[in-house]
């Protein structure tokens, strides 16, 4: 397999206001943005080409952290989709990229403690005409669920079913051979005016063509809203999260496994891990929680934070405890100074704020 397409277009509603200026696959999961954990799986499956789908609101700033895709030593190819019209649209609008080559195709948001190079391998020996990756969940009538027969071949797909034939609901990893392109021409926009790539699998198998089916072991995390986002951090910094300190620690005590990157300076505070800090970061008079992942430049002073992904450039201070939260880029939490116990508040459009 030599070809990778990789989603990373689309509006992120569900993940507002932090999407109104971050690209949804950009936002760092332990640290790390989700796309760069696509691109490790890609790179470990040996794909060298990869083609990306960009959004023209976002996509400068997913160019500017892929850089041509050097870290991973994988040619990239963006490719603009104007509007976002469906996974099966993006397909559409990378057919010069893919040419009559099989591919992976991976959503950019979603997470996975596997790659999918065994996969692949299993793919190559079967010779199906396309492969789908599903996991067990226990409330499949949120997501796109299979039927499969007794050797794993998908029968039917069924998009959040009342009464769903299986627990096993599809993730957001794939692999084609050029017949999509078949099938993608004969699918009409569903209600919701996009083309659907569930719609399009549904129609490989209605013309006859081997839709084969791989069942995932490990998690399997779509990163579409804050509590999602809060559980991949939780489960990510569980996973990778290794005693690396390379920070200043003053008067404080470490526990568990915790990384404080270069120059950030943790003074009379505890933490307890897993936790990571990136770089140039201050906490003080502060106790950080478990599961708690903070960005570079961030000021954390006289507060109390649990199980919460603070990002960059973020001020915190004099908050007691602040938990299960989700802090944006520059953003500031403080108390004020004054006697009355009046909220003063300056937030964005699609910001929650919970007293
Ligand atoms: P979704 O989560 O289905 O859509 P979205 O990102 O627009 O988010 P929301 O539902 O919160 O509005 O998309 C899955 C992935 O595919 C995500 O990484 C964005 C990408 N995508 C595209 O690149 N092009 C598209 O047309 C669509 C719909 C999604």
């Amino acid at each position: 397999m030599k070809k990778a397409l990789i989603l990373s277009g689309g509006q992120g509603t569900r993940l507002r206001p932090l999407t109104h200026t971050i690209a949804k696959q950009l936002v760092p999961v332990a640290g790390k943005p989700i796309l760069g954990y696509v691109f490790d799986h890609i790179c470990e499956a040996k794909i060298k080409k990869a083609g990306i789908i960009i959004s023209p609101e976002t996509g400068q700033d997913v160019k500017d952290y892929l850089r041509d895709g050097v870290p991973w030593n994988i040619k990239t190819r963006y490719i603009v989709q104007k509007k976002p019209l469906g996974l099966a649209h993006a397909v559409l609008a990378a057919r010069s990229f893919l040419r009559d080559d099989n591919f992976v195709m991976y959503l950019g948001d979603n997470l996975l403690s596997s790659g999918v190079r065994t996969a692949i391998e299993r793919f190559k020996k079967n010779k199906s005409d396309a492969m789908i990756f599903l996991k067990e969940v226990e409330d499949p009538r949120r997501f796109g669920v299979a039927r499969l027969d007794s050797d794993g071949k998908v029968i039917e797909l069924m998009e959040k079913p009342q009464d769903p034939p299986s627990n096993l609901a599809l993730v957001g990893v794939y692999i084609f051979t050029k017949r999509i392109f078949d099938a993608i021409a004969r699918i009409k926009p569903s209600k919701r005016g996009e083309l659907e790539i569930t719609d399009a699998i549904q129609e490989l198998i209605n013309m006859g063509y081997a839709v084969d089916s791989e069942i995932l072991d490990g998690w399997w995390l779509d990163t579409g809203k804050k509590d999602d986002l809060l559980q991949a951090n939780s489960i990510v910094l569980d996973e990778y999260i290794k005693n690396d300190i390379k920070g200043k620690i003053i008067d404080s005590r470490i526990m568990g496994r915790v990384t404080i990157e270069p120059g950030s300076i943790v003074t009379n505070s505890n933490i307890r891990g897993p936790v990571k800090i990136g770089k140039n970061s201050i906490i003080e008079n502060t106790f950080i929680g478990s599961f708690t992942s903070i960005g570079n430049n961030v000021t954390i002073k006289h507060s109390a934070i649990e199980h919460s992904v603070i990002l960059d450039n973020a001020r915190i201070e004099g908050i007691e405890r602040l938990e299960d939260s989700l802090i944006g880029r520059g953003a500031e939490v403080v108390k004020n100074a004054h006697q009355h116990t009046a909220l003063r508040l300056m937030i964005s459009d699609d910001s929650i704020v919970e007293v």
